[in-house]
C-alpha cells in the first residue's frame, strides 16, 4: 500500500513557468527579450533531446534562443571563440554548453571561457565560488528546481537532516550547498560510501542523483522522509526510470517525486529563470 504523497514536478513546473512567460513579456515590452544560446557538441542522442527541449521551451515562454550544433570534431579552439563571440553579443543573456563534452575538449576550460554574467548553468568557478560563500547569482538548475519543489509543498529544510547521494559538479555538490544554505544538516554520500543505508535512514530529506537504478530502496528510508528522485535511467524494457526503487520506497516515505514527471521538468523551468533574471539584470 502506498503511503507517500507524490510531488508533481510539472505542476510546479508550470506555475513557475507562467511566472517567467508574465515578466518575459514586460522586459520585452521594455525592449529587451531574454536570449539564450545553446551550444551542442558531437551526436549524442539524449544531449540532443535535452537540447531541443531547452530551445522548445523558450519558445514557448517569450525567450529568444539560438542553437550552434557543432561536429564532435569541432576544435577547442573553435569552440572557445564561438563562445567568446557570445559573451560579446548583447541579445545573449545566457550561454549553455550542454555536457558532456567530446574527450578532446577540456570541459572546464570551455566552461571557463563563458562570462560569468551569463553563465546560466552556475557552472562557472566564480558562480559556484560565489554560491559556496552564500552570495549565488546562479544556482544551478537540477539542485535549483529540486528546491523550488520542496518549498512548493511547504516541505521543512531548516534544521533536517538532509542527505545527498551523488558528488557531481552539476546536482550533488551544489545541491548539498543550496540545503545548507536553506539550513539542513547535510551529508553527502556517493559511490565510495561505506554504508549507505546507515545514513539515508536517519535522513529526513533523501536526494538520490548517482545514475544508478535502484540504489535507495524502501528499508533504506526513514517513515515520512521526502525522497527525491534526479535519476534518468533506462530498465531493461528501454523505460524511463530514476535511482529510487519507486514501489518500496513509495510504502515509507511521506513525499516522493517520480520519473518521469519528477525533477525532469523543473530543470529546464530554472534555466528559464536564470537566463530571465540575467536579462533583468542586464536592462537595469
Ligand atoms: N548535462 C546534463 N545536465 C546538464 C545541465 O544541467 N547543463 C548542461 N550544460 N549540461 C548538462
Amino acid at each position: 500500500m502506498s503511503q507517500a504523497k507524490m510531488i508533481d514536478g510539472v505542476a510546479v513546473a508550470k506555475q513557475l513557468r507562467e511566472e517567467v512567460s508574465r515578466r518575459a513579456a514586460a522586459l520585452a515590452a521594455k525592449g529587451t527579450t531574454p536570449g539564450l544560446a545553446v551550444v551542442l557538441v558531437g551526436d549524442d542522442a539524449a544531449s540532443a533531446v535535452y537540447v531541443r527541449n531547452k530551445v522548445k521551451a523558450c519558445e514557448q515562454h517569450g525567450l529568444f534562443s539560438t542553437l550552434d550544433r557543432m561536429p564532435a570534431t569541432v576544435t577547442e579552439a573553435e569552440l572557445l571563440e564561438r563562445i567568446l563571440q557570445l559573451n560579446a553579443d548583447p541579445k545573449i543573456h545566457g550561454i549553455l554548453v550542454q555536457l558532456p563534452l567530446p574527450a578532446h575538449i577540456d570541459s572546464h576550460k570551455v566552461i571557463e571561457a563563458i562570462a560569468a554574467e551569463k553563465d546560466v548553468d552556475g557552472f562557472h568557478v566564480a558562480n559556484a565560488g560565489a554560491l559556496m560563500t552564500g552570495r549565488p547569482q546562479f544556482r544551478p538548475c537540477t539542485p535549483y528546481g529540486v528546491l523550488k519543489m520542496l518549498e512548493a509543498y511547504d516541505i521543512p529544510i531548516s534544521g533536517k537532516h538532509a542527505v545527498v547521494i551523488g558528488r557531481s559538479n552539476i546536482v550533488g555538490k551544489p545541491m548539498a550547498l543550496l540545503l545548507l544554505e536553506a539550513g539542513a544538516t547535510v551529508t553527502v554520500c556517493h559511490s565510495k560510501t561505506a554504508d549507505l543505508s546507515r545514513h539515508t535512514r536517519s535522513a529526513d530529506i533523501v536526494v538520490a542523483a548517482v545514475g544508478k537504478r535502484n540504489i535507495l530502496t524502501g528499508e533504506m528510508v526513514k517513515p515520512g522522509a521526502t525522497v527525491v528522485d534526479v535519476g534518468m535511467n533506462k530498465n531493461d524494457a528501454g523505460k524511463l526510470c530514476g535511482d529510487v526503487e519507486f514501489a518500496s520506497v513509495s510504502e515509507v516515505a511521506g513525499h516522493v517525486t517520480p520519473v518521469p514527471g519528477g525533477v525532469g521538468p523543473m530543470t529546464i523551468t530554472m534555466l528559464l529563470v536564470n537566463t530571465l533574471e540575467s536579462a533583468e539584470r542586464s536592462a537595469r
